[in-house]
């Protein structure tokens, strides 16, 4: 791992944003808990997707599908057939890898770039020849573990909104074109593994179907290109780390007439963020096909049914949570503050967009040993945590806690001082400016609501020098 990455991972653990799951049994591969900072970061990622893909917009609903469908879903989706990766296996160890990500002398969760086919693992070199090793996770609906009863995690939450096609478009007197959201869990038994979270065998999916008139798909594709990546720049990740990446036609997936991923520049190197696919009519007619039920879209226009085409623009969630800590992480030598002596210690900044900032506000009274400021701070805490997410902190310095707000991106600082007990103001500290203003606590609210939309800081209070 990157030295980079193992300081996130070290970040993320301490601070209360990713676990490894089922930790005390010694953790699984490729399986992360969210802790309270980031299951709080991921939602704020979700809303923010919501808003801006189904609120805002007038031709896009949104479902909730489930994650076990009918075992036919797959054998039309196509998935049992070729959701596959080529497997190998060292003879020496009996350790398995990816033969493409092998082929490229790639392994991601050794962290070490190894010599091409030489086994990460052991250094042998001698291996099976490569199988296709399904990822879908397999189980069984109802209690008879047999092949009748047997069907499959989802490996991507697209299946529930072809199957839906017909009575969405239908009871929500939908038009071309039009497209249906979803974000959902999602499972693949992935081979390869690694890169904290990059990689897991389990993780959500935010995408959108977007149903168009055949011979309009190219347009479309164009423009669902832009949003998506529209969207990654309104979160806050910087442009210069954000490329185009086209897939070859000999790579494209079962489904797909064009994809373009939209990668980031992790510190693992430039790698898939999202993906934007023109999956044609193939999933709709494959699903006819199979159900035996009429798919096609009746349009009265031109008075005759066909099946749409569909653009599907698609990002997991987690993997936007990686960028947001790579792309925010900040590290100040010597500390922030001028006025305090410097030091030798490494000061952590995490300029995360107000909008996906887990924490907004953290309260704290100047010292914790005056009974009447901790007694203030507590009341101007429950003040405002039914319209933010606030945290209330009194321990140790009160530079130290703005530098453990500073590295968990709390967007701003609260603190009631000596003055608060005289004239009810309190100073709000602005984490990437550092500088700070004196508001009354009657107006807390606004102005902490106006910060969070943008506003300037400092044209919001009185300036403290
Ligand atoms: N319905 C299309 C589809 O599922 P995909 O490229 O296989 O396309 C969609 O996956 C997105 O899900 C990717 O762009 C990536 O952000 C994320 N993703 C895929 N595999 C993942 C994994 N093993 N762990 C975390 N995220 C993953």
């Amino acid at each position: 791992m990157t030295d980079l990455m193992e300081k996130i991972t070290s970040l993320c653990k301490r601070r209360g944003f990713i676990f490894q799951s089922s930790e005390i049994y010694g953790g699984v591969e490729a399986l992360w808990d969210y802790g309270p900072l980031g299951s709080l970061l991921k939602d704020n990622i979700k809303n923010e997707w919501l808003k801006k893909f189904v609120q805002t917009k007038n031709d896009v609903v949104l479902i909730d599908g489930t994650c076990l469908m009918h075992p036919n879903v797959w054998k039309a989706s196509g998935h049992l057939e070729h959701f596959t990766d080529p497997l190998v296996e060292c003879k020496n160890c009996h350790s398995r890898f990816r033969a493409d990500h092998m082929a490229a002398g790639r392994f991601i969760g050794e962290g070490k770039a190894k010599a091409k086919n030489q086994c990460p693992q052991c250094g042998g070199k001698d291996f099976t020849s490569p199988k296709q090793f399904n990822l879908m996770f397999k189980t069984f609906l109802g209690p008879i573990e047999d092949e009748a009863h047997m069907t499959y995690l989802r490996p991507e939450t697209a299946q529930s909104m072809f199957t839906n096609f017909k009575n969405i478009q239908e009871l929500m007197r939908l038009k071309l074109p039009f497209g249906i959201a979803q974000i959902g869990r999602c499972f693949r038994n992935e081979i390869t593994t690694g890169d904290f979270t990059f990689r897991t065998r389990e993780f959500d999916i935010a995408e959108i179907e977007y149903f168009v008139k055949p011979g309009e798909d190219e347009k479309w594709f164009e423009y669902w290109v832009g949003e998506w990546e529209n969207f990654f720049l309104d979160l806050g990740l910087k442009k210069e780390n954000l490329r185009r990446y086209e897939h070859p036609k000999e790579a494209l997936s079962h489904y797909s007439k064009r994809t373009v991923d939209i990668e980031y520049k992790f510190p693992f190197g430039w790698s898939e963020l999202a993906g934007i696919a023109n999956r044609t009519d193939y999933d709709l007619k494959r699903h006819s096909e199979y159900s035996r039920q009429d798919l096609r879209y009746y349009d009265e226009e031109e008075k005759k049914k066909y099946y749409p085409y569909v653009i599907e623009p698609t990002v997991g969630i987690e993997r936007i949570v990686l960028a947001l800590l790579c792309d925010a992480y900040e590290e100040i030598k010597g500390g922030r503050t001028k006025t305090t002596k410097p030091t030798k210690e490494v000061e952590i900044l995490l300029k995360l967009d107000k909008k996906i900032a887990p924490i907004k506000i953290a309260v704290l009274p100047l010292v914790k040993n005056k009974p009447e400021l901790v007694k203030k701070a507590k009341e101007v805490y429950q003040l405002l945590k039914p319209h933010f997410i606030c945290q209330y902190d009194e321990l140790g310095s009160i530079g130290r806690r703005y530098r453990r707000g500073d590295e968990i991106g709390v967007i701003c600082s609260i603190t009631c001082d000596f003055q608060t007990l005289k004239d009810d103001t309190v100073t709000l500290r602005d984490r990437d400016s550092m500088r700070q203003i004196r508001v009354e606590i009657v107006k807390l609210q606004e102005i902490i609501t106006k910060i969070l939309e943008g506003e300037e800081f400092l044209k919001l209070g009185k300036l403290v020098k």
